[in-house]
């Protein structure tokens, strides 16, 4: 069997990067793990005592990082001294889409992935193989192949492209037992050195090899298909809602098609998170780069049904309400873009948040786990009072009290089973409930009182 790296060095101690790391770590207590990052608070957060304190929270994260933090795995701010030590090197920097510039709005910002290669050029000894973790457009693995290669002699490296399925909130779910191991590359010897470490905890049959582009394509085309069965969903929803038909009769007779399968049909208000929207976007750029505009335009489409989704959302909270909410309360249970996570990148909840407070809504906001702080950001304005205003509120009873309307944005547990008959109490009537995940105990929500419309139901 191959040889397995002894120090591995990880670069962006992020969502992925460090998750990661500590289920390798976990895993392997043979490797030395070190996670650096230049965000000295981030890795000071990593390095907590504290385990409720991570930067990232996903269930079962703590207890893996309490069994092998200070063991062998390591979080530091000393970027070129734990690149020198490794014999292996994942990137798994940010790669956000560009703001500026060519391909604005839809490329894929490599500054990171770049800057952090030519910090492995420089500092790296010896043999390294160095591994693609973050999201990359197809081919970019030979920008960094370009960088690393103009590097010293006595330095030499293997590039591979390893992406990473987690998602958030089943992350750790996700890495000790992953649906496939991905591992792209052009040096036999280096894939094996990889899959070795993965062997520790998965089955081989479950570890892929392709060359290098495959593995990069595959990942853009994995959450593309994932997010265009959440458009296709939705928009049948609507039509469901338009007819007299029901979304979830319709979600469960399609889904058991062997062909089809029951994952990933659950209508909603739109997909969020880090990824779906940016690879698209990618996708879109890079077929409209090769000239296939058709291509380009159906994939393109998956985000503007979801974008549509959101707006579709807040217009008809606003005309069940009469036509208007200036001044009028709404309680928003749920901010994060699903469940489980502190995570609001691009979460359904900010656009339709931003809709109902152009229109002049106060709203009450609550999430268990998503901080005034980070709506403050994501709403463009400071909690405040008054017409088009918003405040982070404890619980869903504070939230509704005087609240003509309750929105149920994020699927979190405890928004299934609450007591309606209280809430139904506090609000003004007529009041409404807005279930636009499909989650609540509609029939208690009716009992209480409460008008009800449900995501997908005609
Ligand atoms: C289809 C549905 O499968 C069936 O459930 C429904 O009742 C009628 O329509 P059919 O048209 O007989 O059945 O054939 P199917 O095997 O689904 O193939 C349809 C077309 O898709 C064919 O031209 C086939 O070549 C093509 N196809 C199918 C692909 O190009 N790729 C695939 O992976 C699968
Ligand atoms: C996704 C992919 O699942 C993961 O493989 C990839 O590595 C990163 O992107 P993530 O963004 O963490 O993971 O979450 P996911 O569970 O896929 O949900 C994405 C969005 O789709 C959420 O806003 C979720 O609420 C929504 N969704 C998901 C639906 O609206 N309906 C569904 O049936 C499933
Ligand atoms: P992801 O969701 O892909 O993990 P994050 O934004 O959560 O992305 O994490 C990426 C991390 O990478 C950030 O903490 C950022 O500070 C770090 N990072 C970016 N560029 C560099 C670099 N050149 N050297 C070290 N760390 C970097």
């Amino acid at each position: 069997s191959a040889p397995l790296p002894q120090r591995i060095c990880c670069i962006g101690a992020g969502y992925v990067g460090g998750p990661t790391m500590a289920v390798i770590a976990d895993r392997c207590p043979a490797i030395t793990v070190t996670v650096v990052d230049l965000n000295a608070a981030r890795i000071a957060a990593w390095n907590d005592p504290d385990l409720s304190r991570l930067p990232v929270y996903e269930p079962g994260l703590d207890q893996v990082v309490g069994r092998c933090r200070g063991r062998n795995l390591f979080f530091s701010t000393a970027v070129e001294e734990a690149i020198a030590a490794a014999d292996m090197v994942f990137l798994s920097v940010n790669t956000p889409t560009k703001t500026r510039g060519l391909g604005a709005g839809q490329a894929s910002d490599l500054k990171w992935v770049e800057a952090s290669a030519r910090t492995v050029a420089k500092a790296a000894q010896g043999h390294t193989i160095v591994v693609e973790k973050s999201t990359l457009p197809v081919r970019t693995a030979e920008a960094v192949k370009a960088i690393l290669g103009a590097g010293v002699a006595g330095k030499s490296f293997s590039v591979l492209s390893n992406p990473e399925f987690l998602a958030e909130g089943t992350a750790i779910g996700d890495l000790e037992h992953p649906d496939r191991v991905l591992i792209g590359g052009d040096d036999p010897a280096a894939i094996d050195v990889l899959a070795a470490v993965y062997a520790h905890w998965v089955s081989p049959e479950r570890i892929l090899r392709t060359n290098l582009w495959s593995s990069e394509l595959s990942k853009l085309t994995a959450n593309a298909f994932l997010a265009q069965r959440i458009s296709s969903i939705n928009g049948i929803a609507a039509f469901c809602e338009a007819t007299g038909a029901d979304v979830r009769e319709v979600a469960r007779a399609i889904g058991a098609d062997s062909r089809i399968g029951p994952k990933f049909l659950q209508a909603g208000p739109g997909f969020g998170g880090s990824c779906f929207q940016k690879d698209i976007l990618n996708l879109v750029y890079l077929c409209r780069h090769y000239g296939l505009e058709e291509v380009a335009a159906y994939w393109e489409q998956v985000v503007r049904l979801n974008t549509w989704q959101q707006h579709r959302i807040a217009r008809l909270v606003v005309t069940r309400l009469f036509g208007t909410v200036t001044g009028k309360r709404l309680a928003i249970l749920g901010f994060a873009f699903k469940a489980d996570t502190n995570d609001t990148r691009e979460s359904p909840a900010i656009r339709i948040a931003r809709d109902l407070l152009e229109e002049g809504a106060q709203l009450m906001i609550v999430d268990p786990k998503v901080s005034e702080r980070q709506i403050g950001l994501d709403l463009g304005q400071p909690a405040g009072e008054g017409e088009g205003s918003w405040r982070l509120v404890a619980s869903v009873e504070a939230a509704a009290l005087g609240a003509d309307a309750l929105l149920l944005l994020t699927e979190w547990e405890q928004f299934a089973a609450l007591d309606w008959m209280a809430i139904a109490a506090v609000m003004r009537q007529p009041a409404w409930l807005f279930d636009a995940r499909g989650r609540a105990d509609e029939a208690a929500a009716r009992a209480a009182g409460l008008n009800v419309w449900r995501i997908g139901q005609g």
